[in-house]
C-alpha cells in the first residue's frame, strides 16, 4: 500500500498548505497578502477556528487550535480537523499538501492521521472506480522518520482491516480470507499457516466445526506469526480475532428486517488482528506476536447445528448450545484453547461478539474485560485514550459466570437477557488459563454513517489502539 504521509521538504511552504496556529502565531513567512491576513484575523476574531484562503494558485487552510484542551482531546480534535481538510482537498482536486505547525504541540502528524484515515475509499465494485478516486496522495509533515513510518504502517493496517470488513461474503469466504491473509503476510513479512477442515477435525475444534456444519464453504483456522529478530518479549503476545465471515444466526435465524444487513462485518475482530500484524511487520516493531483466526460462515444449512445440541470443545468440555446465533463465543473458545500452546505473556481477543455491547455504549468505544495484569490493563486504557479507540471496562465478577451453568453440560452458550456482553466474556474466560483481555467491538467495528475520519462501513477499530499498546511495550 502506498504511504500517504511524507517528510516535509524545503519547498513545502510553496504549494497547498495547512497552517496550525494559535491567535498570536507569526504569520510572516507564508506569502499571505495584507488583505488575506486581514481576512484571516477577522474570521478568527469572529470565533471561527478553521479558515480557508483560496489564493487561486493554491489553498491555505488555517487551523486555530485550542491548545488548552486536555492532551487526548487535542489529538482527537486534530484528527477531526484533518478529516474535514481531506474532504476539502479532494473537492479542490489537490494531490499534495504540506502541514506547518506554528504551535508548540507537534500536532502535524495527527492532522495527517485524520486526513489519511478520512481519505480511505472502497471502490473495488464500481465500474468507474478510476474516476471516483480521491485526488489527495501526499501529505508532507515535519516529524521524525520513525514517527512517520509508524503512522503510515498503522494507517495501512487500519485500511486493510477496513477492506476485509467491507468485502461481502460473495467474495470473502473463509478460504478467500485465508488466501488474502497470506498475500498480506508475504507483502510485509509475517507468516500465515492455514489449517483446513481435516486439520481442524484432528484438533477436535468442536466449536468451530459445529458453527461450520450449516455452512456452504469449509472453515479455516489461521495462525499468523510475526517473530522478528530482536523481539523484546520472550513469551509471545497472542491476538485472537472472531472470523465469522457472515452471521445469519444459523437456525436461530436473525430476523431479516435490517438485523442481518451488516453481518458481513462479523469478521471485524479477525480484520483487526490482521491489521495489527500488518502494521507491526511493516513498521518492523521488535515484538513477537501470534494471531489466531477461526473463520467460517454461520448459516442454517441442512446439517446445521441446532438449539439444544451438546457439543465438545477442543479442550474437551461440553457445551449446551441454546442459541446458534451465539456462535462467536464457540469459535473463539477453541482459538483461546489453541493459544495455550504458546505459554503466552498475554492474550488479547477482538470480536464483534454481542448486541449487548452495542446497547451498552454504542459506537463510541470498545467494551473490555479480562484478567490481564493491572499494569497491562492500564497501558491498554492509555493506548485507547491516545488513539481515541477508547476502552470501557466492564465489571467481571464471578456471579456473571454462574449464569452459564447448564442442566446437562459443563456450560451453556447463552446467558440471561441482562449483561449479555459480560456473560459472553465469561464464556470465553472459561477457556483461558493465561493473562487475557477480551474486547467486544460490535459497536464501533461497522458504521452506517460517517463519523469524522471513521467512515461508513468497516472502521478497522482496534488496530490503532493495539499497535500503540504493542509499540509502547516494545519500547521497554
Ligand atoms: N455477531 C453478533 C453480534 C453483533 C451484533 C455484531 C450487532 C455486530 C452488530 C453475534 O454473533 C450475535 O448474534 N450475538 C447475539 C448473542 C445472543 C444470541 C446471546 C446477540 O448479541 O444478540
Ligand atoms: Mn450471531
Ligand atoms: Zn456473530
Amino acid at each position: 500500500m502506498h504511504s500517504i504521509i511524507h517528510k516535509a521538504k524545503e519547498y513545502s511552504t510553496k504549494g497547498d498548505l495547512i497552517l496550525l496556529v494559535t491567535p498570536n502565531s507569526d504569520w510572516s513567512k507564508f506569502d499571505l497578502s495584507a488583505n488575506e491576513l486581514k481576512f484571516i484575523k477577522r474570521q478568527l476574531n469572529d470565533g471561527k477556528t478553521s479558515v480557508e484562503v483560496n489564493q487561486y494558485t493554491r489553498y491555505v487552510f488555517v487551523e486555530c487550535l485550542d491548545t488548552c484542551l486536555d492532551p487526548f482531546a487535542l489529538l482527537e480534535d486534530a484528527r477531526k480537523r484533518g478529516a474535514k481538510i481531506a474532504v476539502k482537498c479532494n473537492n479542490g482536486a489537490i494531490a499534495c499538501v504540506s502541514i506547518i505547525d506554528l504551535t508548540t504541540c507537534n500536532l502535524s502528524i495527527y492532522i495527517a492521521e485524520g486526513m489519511a484515515l478520512a481519505n480511505y475509499q472502497f471502490l473495488k465494485y464500481f465500474s468507474d472506480s478510476e474516476s471516483k478516486q480521491n485526488t489527495l496522495k501526499f501529505i508532507h509533515v515535519d516529524a521524525e522518520d520513525t514517527v512517520i513510518q509508524n503512522m503510515n504502517a498503522v494507517i495501512s493496517g487500519t485500511m486493510h482491516a477496513r477492506d476485509f470488513v467491507n468485502e461481502p461474503l460473495s467474495y470473502l469466504t473463509a478460504l478467500q480470507f485465508s488466501e488474502d491473509m497470506m498475500t498480506l503476510g508475504d507483502a510485509v513479512g509475517f507468516d500465515v499457516e492455514v489449517l483446513h477442515e481435516k486439520q481442524i477435525e484432528a484438533l477436535h475444534m468442536g466449536g468451530l466445526l459445529a458453527v461450520n456444519k450449516g455452512a456452504v464453504e469449509p472453515p479455516t483456522f489461521n495462525v499468523l506469526t510475526y517473530n522478528p529478530e530482536g523481539a523484546r518479549n520472550s513469551k509471545p503476545i497472542v491476538l485472537v480475532g472472531k472470523g465469522i465471515v457472515y452471521d445469519t444466526g444459523g437456525l436461530s435465524l436473525k430476523p431479516t428486517s435490517n438485523s442481518m444487513d451488516m453481518m458481513k462485518c462479523d469478521m471485524g475482530g479477525a480484520a483487526t488482528v490482521v491489521g495489527v500484524m500488518y502494521a507491526l511487520a511493516e513498521a518492523k516493531i521488535p515484538v513477537h506476536v501470534v494471531g489466531l483466526i477461526p473463520a467460517t460462515e454461520n448459516r442454517p444449512g441442512l446439517s446445521a447445528y441446532a438449539p439444544g445440541d451438546v457439543i465438545y470443545m477442543m479442550d474437551g468440555s461440553s457445551v449446551e448450545v441454546l442459541n446458534t446465533d451465539a456462535e462467536g463465543r464457540l469459535v473463539m473458545a477453541d482459538a483461546l484453547t489453541y493459544a495455550k500452546r504458546y505459554d503466552p505473556e498475554l492474550v488479547v481477543d477482538f470480536a464483534t461478539l454481542t448486541g449487548a455491547a452495542v446497547r451498552a455504549i454504542g459506537k463510541y468505544g470498545i467494551v473490555g474485560m479480562g484478567s490481564a495484569s493491572s499494569e497491562d490493563q492500564q497501558r491498554l486504557l492509555d493506548s485507547g485514550m491516545k488513539t481515541y479507540e477508547r476502552l470501557a471496562m466492564m465489571p467481571f465478577w464471578d456471579e456473571y459466570g454462574e449464569l452459564l451453568k447448564s442442566e446437562i453440560a459443563d456450560l451453556k452458550n447463552l446467558g440471561p437477557a441482562e449483561a449479555g456482553q459480560i456473560t459472553a466474556g465469561k464464556f470465553l474466560e472459561y477457556f483461558t488459563d493465561y493473562p487475557w483481555m477480551h474486547f467486544d467491538i460490535a459497536g464501533p467495528a461497522f458504521l452506517v454513517q460517517d463519523d469524522h475520519y471513521r467512515l461508513k462501513g468497516g472502521t478497522g477499530t482496534g488496530v490503532r489502539m493495539m499497535f500503540d499498546f504493542l509499540l509502547s511495550k516494545s519500547n521497554f
